[in-house]
């Protein structure tokens, strides 16, 4: 059935292939792609921008509610701006990553963005959804739920080739960040009970997004 609606939720840590394995299923599936960490991040940008103190909880809530996000969802080419400005590359740097646990630690943010990714998947016939939240909060009645994860050092690894910074450094980091969005009171990182478990240790991409796919068909048959 065409008209239905397919949402599917990908959640798991940093470094886990969350956005590559998300943006290659929506494209197989000719839908559109939600990277709400790309959301934590924009916010995050804006409260750095504004020189915001990141204890500052009641402070960091007005930047949340008082930005305008731009959010483009082609699997193909996803963009994000701040007020018609485009933030692709800036929320993806040292500064943002270092501060975007704390900000998206506060309840109100997250009540903020919740509100603005459900209303982009009820716009939308079929999209993938990736995050930390989107099986237990966002979307949890998504279709499929999947919950991606992979060794800490494999993660690392994988990182770390992105960024071009140290193993150890990346490594650090990632931990630290692990911590904080798995301990933290609002909705923090953790498995639906109803998701599907896969460990992209080993798993070459083009494996999980196959078996994601089968999975898909038995859904939507
Ligand atoms: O997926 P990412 O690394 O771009 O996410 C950046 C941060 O945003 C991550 O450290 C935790 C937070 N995040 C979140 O709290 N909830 C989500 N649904 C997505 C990301």
């Amino acid at each position: 059935d065409e008209s239905r609606q397919l949402v599917v939720a990908v959640d798991g840590p940093s470094g886990s292939g969350k956005s590559t394995i998300s943006r290659r299923v929506a494209q197989a599936l000719d839908a559109r792609y939600l990277d709400t960490g790309a959301m934590y991040r924009a916010v995050t940008f804006a409260v750095l921008r504004d020189g915001v103190d990141l204890q500052d909880a009641d402070k960091i809530t007005a930047v949340a509610e008082g930005v305008r996000l731009g959010i483009g969802t082609d699997p193909l080419d996803p963009h994000i701006s701040i007020d018609g400005v485009a933030v692709d590359r800036e929320i993806r740097g040292p500064e943002v990553t270092q501060a975007v646990s704390a900000v998206s630690a506060v309840p109100a943010v997250r009540t903020i963005l919740v509100a603005q990714q459900r209303a982009i998947i009820a716009a939308s016939v079929r999209i993938v959804v990736e995050g930390r939240d989107i099986g237990t909060v966002v979307a949890p009645d998504a279709d499929l739920k999947v919950y991606l994860t992979a060794s800490a050092d494999e993660r690392a690894r994988r990182r770390s080739s992105e960024n071009a910074t140290s193993h150890a450094a990346t490594a650090a980091d990632l931990a630290r960040r692990d911590r904080l969005d798995s301990t933290r009171a609002a909705d923090p990182l953790r498995q639906a009970d109803d998701a599907v478990v896969l460990d992209t240790t080993t798993l070459g991409i083009d494996e999980v997004v196959e078996r994601l796919q089968r999975m898909l068909e038995k859904v939507t048959a």
